[in-house]
């Protein structure tokens, strides 16, 4: 039996991560070096030769490659059922690497409307004054992917479930208009985790996530992680070494520990999220619940024809009652942190008022009646005024 043959959860558990060597420490350590002593001169040269052919488990430098970062690019790796993972500092580096290692000036590519606001940035302001062309499009529609391409069409970008829309796109229709032109088809997953979705498995070529989130699940480190095929994925380790985009292994050492608990805890936020988008779509007080596990969502279809059969912890709402109902709720709530970023073990709620209104929920691990009690004086607390006006 291969370590491929193990669940999921087993995998979580222990895949990538052996009892150390040296001192019999059952824990990957968290190797705290940025260099490595060698007993010669030729054993230098050749760990150096080996590392720059990105064989990452020989080191030299932790730019280049550590034992702990190692130890999480494997479990990474038997998780998304990809060939080898490259780990780097950040969502946002895993992004820039994974499309720089295709893109070159006069290159175009294709990316969804629907996308993080830093990745926005990045694709449509940084990419363009290096003379790579974007081209954003609705990707729930592929007809519109496929009429966007260009004979310099290189890459196709997307979010698995987008932030904040929360929109399905479908994988397995987009891979083939991709394949069929060529194109690198690059999926930030980041919404979903592996546990949820795993794109490489529907025909993606990369995979990226902010390990921030899910991944690393408690709100304590930055990461990012480009799994795929060795071929693609030594083209992201090239830019991830050139351009220094190299993670502590702290943080990885804190990721691997995250990454043991993905399965239960995404058990958790989606059984949690779905109570929780259900309580909310049957208050008078909610305008619209967008969360791909009701079957009212409009890609709920297309995720469980994916084979989705949980659907992680992210939502988005409206409230009746504009700004001022949104920040009363945000306000009232007890349990939910009005703070930025998602996948924590604690539920955080993030308003928006310049994007019309759209309430992100990250549903945390928390008791469920706790938290649909929270909500629910959020709600009466939104709708003051008006029962005050009503009364
Ligand atoms: C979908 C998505 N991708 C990438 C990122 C960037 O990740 P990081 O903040 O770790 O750089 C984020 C951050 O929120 C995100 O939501």
């Amino acid at each position: 039996m291969t370590e491929h043959d193990y669940g999921f959860t087993t995998r979580a558990i222990q895949a990538g991560e052996t009892t150390d060597q040296a001192t019999r420490a059952l824990n990957t350590p968290i190797y705290m070096t940025s260099t490595f002593a060698f007993e010669s001169a030729a054993d230098k040269e050749a760990a150096v030769d080996n590392a720059l052919e990105w064989m990452p488990d020989t080191f030299f430098y932790t730019r280049t490659g550590n034992p702990t970062t190692d130890a999480l690019e494997k479990k990474l790796a038997s998780l998304e059922s990809a060939e080898t993972a490259a780990v780097g500092p950040a969502g946002m580096a895993a992004c820039a690497t994974a499309l720089l290692s295709v893109l070159d000036a006069g290159d175009h590519c294709v990316a969804s409307e629907d996308v993080f606001i830093i990745t926005r940035f990045l694709l449509d302001d940084f990419l363009s004054k290096k003379g790579i062309e974007v081209t954003r499009v609705d990707v729930r529609d592929p007809e519109m992917v496929r009429a966007s391409i260009r004979p310099n069409t290189k890459a196709l970008f997307i979010e698995s479930l987008s932030n904040p829309h929360m929109h399905v796109a479908d994988i397995p229709a987009l891979a083939d208009i991709a394949h069929a032109a060529g194109l690198c088809f690059i999926v930030d997953n980041t919404f979903l985790s592996p546990a949820v979705l795993r794109p490489l498995e529907l025909g993606a070529d990369m995979v990226v996530h902010s390990a921030t989130k899910y991944i690393g699940g408690h709100g304590d480190a930055l990461g990012g992680v480009v799994s795929g095929s060795r071929e693609v994925i030594n083209g992201v380790r090239y830019q991830m070494d050139t351009l220094g985009a190299a993670i502590s292994p702290f943080n990885s050492w804190l990721m691997l520990r995250g990454l043991r608990t993905l399965s239960l805890r995404m058990k958790a936020h989606s059984a949690n999220a779905m109570a929780v988008a259900k309580f909310l779509e049957g208050r008078d007080e909610v305008e619209s619940v967008w969360y791909p596990g009701l079957p009212s969502h409009p890609g709920h279809a297309v995720a469980t024809s994916m084979g989705m059969t949980e659907f992680g912890g992210m939502m988005s709402i409206r409230l009746h009652g504009g700004v001022e109902a949104m920040e009363r709720f945000a306000a009232a709530l007890r349990l939910s942190a009005i703070a930025v970023s998602l996948g924590d073990v604690r539920t955080l709620v993030y308003p928006m008022p310049k994007r019309d209104n759209l309430i992100r929920l990250s549903i945390g691990c928390e008791d469920i009646e706790d938290l649909v009690a929270d909500y629910d004086q959020g709600l009466v607390a939104a709708s003051a005024p008006l029962q005050m006006a009503l009364s």
